[in-house]
């Protein structure tokens, strides 16, 4: 009966985000899910989203369904952003997905039907909901190390040792393209090259998980750990969002990229994908996809979203910056300049789950349980206030 039906815990990150808006405090501060905040501590709409939205309320034709494996203009503009327009497009089948989970819930539900009995290797620690769709897929779940013992820098010769020793020929290893969620740790590029040829050599999947080009090095930049695995392994998976570079998180936006080594494996896969999707959701959503596929089929549109992407990369920047530079101010509180080597929305704070709570109740900041704190969600007007609340709970 339904009321025997147990109470779920609150999830790790959104949950936060429902406990933030139910905290009546007027001093608070939402540190928790990666989304960027603008100086005046909004999530804006792009200018280019909102430019391609006036086209679209103008020449849109339809609402009718789209195909299973989406819009065939935003699925060209995805190829080309993650693998570079010199990629064999027949190698590459993209397929429009809700957000970049919906990208891992089909991945891992054709690596489930299609190359079965898959374990899938996750990085410690990882994105908290990467373990319960691998496992709602029925994958095997595993893990390899990932962060050193200092929690702030990669422990690479461990991630190595846990690849080469703990994984079989045919397993699955998730791999964070760039800008590493929770801990902003990533990769070199020479680092890079070592894994793509472990992967190669044991005949591992790659599953790249990209939700945040752009927010590293750049849009290019950010993609040079793909393209390293892809000249070693001629067979990818790539889960991409434009959640976040395109700030389009509640339009659900993403896909999911398979690569196989010949155009004939390509389309076979791309059968198979469709099939996961229509017993899934059926279609994708279209009004996200058709607002990235308006955006780079115009040059205009194209030059202000780059720009627009590149300020808030080099925002949050400036926001790690001005927090390292608020926490040496604080009387014996620990040094974060660790924090200026990574990248992306994320780091981890060091702070305790004790401390994160305490943080929540005594001072109105949230952050994860893990102490991963979005550096993108910083208000830097209220940076001295953030930093004595941090050196308080420390
Ligand atoms: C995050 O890690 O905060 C984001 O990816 C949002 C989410 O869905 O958890």
């Amino acid at each position: 009966r339904f009321d025997s039906i147990p109470m779920a815990a609150p999830d790790a990150i959104l949950g936060i985000s429902e406990a933030f808006a139910a905290d009546a405090r007027a001093e608070k501060m939402n540190l928790s899910v990666g989304v960027y905040k603008d100086a005046q501590g909004v999530t804006p709409v792009m200018k280019c989203v909102k430019a391609a939205e006036q086209k679209l309320l103008e020449t849109e034709q339809t609402k009718s369904y789209l195909p299973i494996d989406g819009l065939p203009d935003y699925r060209h503009a995805v190829r080309e952003m993650l693998l570079g327009d010199e990629f064999p497009a027949d190698r590459a089948a993209v397929v429009q997905t809700p957000g970049g989970t919906g990208a891992l819930r089909v991945a891992g539900d054709f690596l489930a039907t299609q190359c079965a009995p898959t374990r899938v290797f996750l990085p410690n620690p990882t994105w908290a909901n990467h373990s319960a769709i691998m496992r709602a897929a029925g994958l095997g779940v595993e893990t390899y190390s990932y962060l050193g013992a200092d929690r702030r820098s990669l422990d690479f010769e461990a991630m190595i040792a846990d690849l080469s020793e703990k994984t079989r020929p045919g397993d699955a290893v998730l791999l964070h393209a760039c800008c590493h969620n929770p801990t902003g740790v990533d990769p070199t590029a020479a680092q890079w090259q070592q894994i793509a040829n472990l992967l190669a050599t044991r005949g591992l999947i790659p599953l790249l998980d990209f939700a945040y080009q752009g927010f590293g090095d750049g849009l290019e930049a950010d993609a040079a750990g793909l393209r390293t695995v892809l000249e070693h392994c001629d067979e990818a998976i790539v889960c991409s969002s434009y959640s976040k570079n395109f700030g389009l998180y509640s339009e659900r936006v993403g896909a999911v990229t398979l690569i196989a080594g010949s155009p004939a494996a390509t389309a076979t896969a791309l059968s198979q994908l469709k099939i996961v999707v229509r017993a899934n959701y059926s279609n994708p959503p279209r009004h996200g996809g058709s607002i990235v596929a308006t955006v780079l089929a115009d040059p205009e549109l194209t030059r202000m979203w780059k720009a627009e992407l590149e300020e808030y990369r080099l925002r949050i920047t400036r926001l790690r910056e001005l927090f390292v530079a608020g926490m040496k101010e604080q009387p014996g509180a620990p040094d974060f300049s660790f924090l200026l080597n990574q990248k992306g929305m994320f780091s981890y704070s060091g702070l305790t789950a004790m401390q994160a709570d305490e943080l929540r109740t005594q001072h109105g900041v949230y952050v994860v349980g893990s102490g991963r704190i979005n550096v993108a969600g910083i208000n830097e007007q209220k940076v001295d206030w953030l930093c004595r609340a941090v050196a308080d709970v420390m």
